[in-house]
């Protein structure tokens, strides 16, 4: 069953019933000012940092779901309404939502009377535009009220939503005209404020959140306020500041009145926090009056709907723009509309929030992670390479000396998260394949000298190259009994946890690691992971490439000895003789082998051992993808380990304590289901790696979204697997990793335009019923426009590949360099 439908002509989803199964959201911001908005308007805003600059309160896990943030209510003559239908849910005659790139527009109608609402955060700006456009559809006058309502947070989400004792009494707001300013701890230790304003006279307001309702046992679903058809004229004192504007209109039949919301964040300097005079019209308690300018600035920038449509403009622009450098035309419509639209836009946003903040991620728990950022690169790389290259820095700064990693650092302080720490096993690989594919896809080789401190020496003098250099050598230092990397507290599955054996409730898998293992430094010098080997040999050959490239030989030379060793290690204690293990845990035994009980086979090493060639002449990697087929592969994806786990194994940790089919139990875990379509792909199997992606990849579940749930235009992090009892059910969509390695997944490996050091590797692996596709690429200043011919229907193999009508041997189209467009012709067969 579906919701809604695509709209690939504007890039929208549109959304025809309030009632989708879990609430859809957008992302609007893509810069500072972020704000998320469901399909009924409901989520909230920040700024930069979901948790330390958090705008409009939210409550997670609430009953309704989705709840609170920004509403707008329509009383009509008794009559009161929502135009994205809740939280009034009085059934609406029309309703649509339309999540774009970058903007929400949400329509209802009610009697006659169309309220059509724009939600979008304009570029460079750090505030939401609301544009409001009502419209009597109806034959006769009507009289009607409009109420704007936005809950404030108190700045720090954690602190606001644990910290009554204290936040019920320090609320404080100011009222100038028809802007409402929230500016609690601004007087001390804050420079920051936040106002909601309207281009428009008003009728009244109200600032405090029970006056507006009319009592603590209304809800928003309820407020006595828009019931009355009449503000209170509130002035919060403590308690929940809010900021609600009210209005009268009349509309003649036929009549449009437009009004622009903005809901803004401004920063002073802390010399210029306070303006000198107090306007006679100011309505404060307090003596001291807040600095406005920057907030009268940006409330003229949008005040007419010329300027609105300006800025409409300009973002469509931006994503037009962006949206260009990779695009193709493929036989199915619905790989076009993942990889030309859905799937990079979603890159954008991964790589924007990391796993803060969602409707699954609260905002709180994480920051942004340093495994979770370096991979969210890989599919963002392309769209802006200068933000690419200035986080990669960031990230890069919190890596201590030594090549150990601070597992996550907060985006406001970018300082490394002690609470959580470090000792992630796979963490510093992901560096060395995201400086990667930074220098192949932009040639910018300067960044390896760049100047990168180490967090436990922020002053001294350290290059990107030294950062490459301790992340390679922090793996082959850290070796267990058969020369497999050291699992330490977790690799990639934050679940198996081999220094945990956990018996107290309440312990973080995450944090904790058993006291035994503490004169070893902390955790089990006996568990190995064989998916950090795997990921060693595939990330190590790009270390080498680049120690090629300036010329270090003997440094090139050493590493990839360590390269053939960890295969070989591998080959020798971890081939179990269909398919690599999982990992040897911290008694020595094997975890992932046919020996074992449950969770006998695992999807992690597998994809990365099958693209690095380990045991290929002994057929390793065919026998492993068949095994990956046979025991993994169900209707819906491919499930994480088989079988699930049904009891409680201490010496693995959290991954056994999720009932079978969900999360890292067997789950679907739709991001290292792209590593096994690259595998795949990079094995010519092209009908497979297709398969596969068809089956999580988003636009694919539409059909199916009753079962499926979350929005069928992008990717969750989970689907709920074989064992589960909601077969199919998808998980915590939008942030995941998931996007960018099935971006990576379908445009560099299926469709195979791949950037390479040296060029633009062209070499795709496709279904052999494809006649071909065609595909643009803008790459280093260059735009190729690529045409792959598939006379002879096979998956994969370029016969012959022509630049600008002349031949080429191998597959790398060279750099051309000259800012100009080339076209390149690809035969397979
Ligand atoms: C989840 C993981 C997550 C980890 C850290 C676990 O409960 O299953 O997916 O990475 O917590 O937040
Ligand atoms: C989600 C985390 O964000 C990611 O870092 C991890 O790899 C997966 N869960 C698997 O546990």
């Amino acid at each position: 069953m579906k919701f809604g439908y695509f709209d690939d002509s504007r890039k929208e989803y549109v959304i025809n019933t309030p009632k989708t199964p879990y609430p859809w959201i957008n992302y609007l911001g893509n810069q500072g000012f972020f704000s998320l908005i469901s399909n009924t308007a409901g989520g909230y805003s920040f700024y930069m940092d979901a948790r330390l600059r958090r705008i409009t309160r939210y409550r997670y896990n609430n009953v309704p779901l989705d709840m609170g943030g920004r509403y707008f209510y329509i009383n009509d003559n008794g009559t009161v309404w929502n135009p994205g239908w809740s939280p009034v849910k009085t059934e609406l005659d029309e309703y649509e939502c339309r999540h774009g790139m970058g903007y929400t527009i949400i329509k209802g109608k009610k009697n006659g009377l169309k309220a059509e609402v724009t939600f979008f955060v304009p570029q460079n700006y750090d505030g939401e535009v609301q544009q409001v456009v009502l419209t009597n559809e109806g034959s006769e006058a009507k009289d009607f009220a409009i109420f704007s309502m936005a809950e404030w947070c108190l700045w720090d989400a954690q602190d606001d939503c644990t910290n009554f004792q204290r936040n019920f009494s320090t609320g404080r707001v100011e009222i100038e005209d028809s802007t409402i300013y929230h500016v609690t701890e601004y007087r001390d230790r804050r420079n920051h404020y936040a106002f909601y304003t309207v281009n428009d006279t008003i009728d009244g307001y109200d600032t405090d959140r029970d006056a507006f309702l009319g009592s603590i046992y209304n809800g928003w679903d309820n407020p006595e306020t828009v019931k009355a058809g009449k503000a209170s004229n509130s002035f919060a004192d403590g308690w929940s500041p809010i900021a609600s504007h009210y209005k009268k209109i009349t509309l003649a039949p036929g009549e449009s009145k437009t009004l622009i919301y903005i809901l803004g964040y401004a920063e002073n300097p802390q010399d210029k926090k306070f303006a000198s005079e107090k306007p006679a019209n100011l309505l404060t308690r307090e003596a001291w009056v807040l600095n406005k300018e920057k907030a009268y600035a940006m409330i003229d920038k949008y005040n007419t709907p010329e300027k609105v449509a300006a800025g409409l403009e300009e973002l469509r622009t931006t994503w037009e723009n962006l949206l260009s450098i990779y695009k193709v035309d493929t036989p199915d419509d619905k790989v076009n509309r993942m990889v030309n639209i859905w799937n990079q836009y979603q890159c954008m946003v991964t790589f924007n929030l990391s796993r803060s903040a969602s409707y699954f991620e609260s905002g709180i728990g994480r920051g942004m992670g340093f495994r979770d950022s370096n991979q969210d690169i890989l599919g963002f790389v392309h769209q802006i390479p200068e933000r690419a290259r200035e986080r990669l820095i960031d990230i890069a700064s919190t890596q201590l000396s030594d090549g150990g990693c601070y597992h996550q650092y907060q985006p406001l302080t970018k300082k490394g998260n002690a609470d959580i720490g470090g000792d992630f096993s796979d963490d510093p690989l992901w560096m060395i394949l995201s400086v990667a594919s930074y220098i192949k896809e932009t040639g910018d080789w300067g960044i390896l000298d760049a100047n990168v401190p180490f967090d436990d020496d922020p002053e001294g003098k350290h290059t990107m190259l030294e950062h490459l250099n301790v992340s390679f050598y922090h793996i082959v230092n850290n070796l267990g009994p058969h020369g497999l990397p050291l699992a330490m507290r977790a690799d990639w599955n934050d679940c198996i946890n081999l220094s945990c054996f956990s018996d107290t409730p309440g312990e973080s898998f995450q944090t904790y690691t058993n006291p035994k293992f503490k004169a070893e430094g902390g955790y089990s010098k006996i568990a190995e992971s064989v998916f950090v080997a795997a990921l060693f040999t595939y990330t190590g050959p790009a270390y080498v490439g680049i120690l090629e490239h300036l010329g270090k030989a003997d440094e090139a030379a050493k590493a990839q000895a360590e390269i053939d060793k960890m295969k070989k290690n591998t080959m020798e204690s971890a081939f179990d003789g269909d398919w690599f293990l999982r990992a040897y845990d911290a008694n020595g035994e094997k975890m992932g082998s046919k020996e074992c009980e449950e969770g006998k086979i695992f999807i992690e090493p597998q994809g990365f051992a099958v693209m690095s060639e380990i045991g290929k002449e002994e057929g390793a990697d065919i026998k492993t993808l068949n095994a990956i087929d046979k025991y993994l592969n169900c209707e819906y994806g491919l499930v994480l380990n088989n079988p699930a786990f049904t009891k409680y194994y201490i010496q693995y940790g959290e991954i056994s304590t999720y009932p079978g089919g969900y999360k890292e139990n067997a789950g679907i875990f739709t991001h290292n289901n792209a590593w096994i379509i690259c595998a795949e792909a990079y094995a010519g199997r092209g009908e497979k790696a297709f398969e596969y992606y068809s089956k999580i990849a988003p636009a694919f579940t539409e059909e199916t979204s009753d079962i499926h749930k979350t929005e069928p235009y992008v990717y969750g992090q989970m689907i709920g697997g074989k064992d589960a009892k909601n077969f199919g059910q998808g998980k915590n969509s939008w942030l995941t990793g998931t996007a960018a390695w099935n971006m990576v997944a379908i445009s560099q490996y299926i469709l195979g335009v791949k950037p390479e050091f040296d060029g633009l590797r062209v070499d795709p692996s496709i279904p052999a019923a494809w006649d071909g596709f065609t595909a643009t690429r803008q790459f280093r200043g260059d735009t190729y426009e690529i045409t792959i011919k598939n006379p002879d229907h096979v998956n994969k193999g370029v016969k012959k590949l022509t630049v600008d009508g002349t031949e080429v041997e191998g597959c790398i189209v060279p750099v051309a360099g000259d800012g100009k467009t080339h076209q390149v012709e690809v035969v397979l067969g």
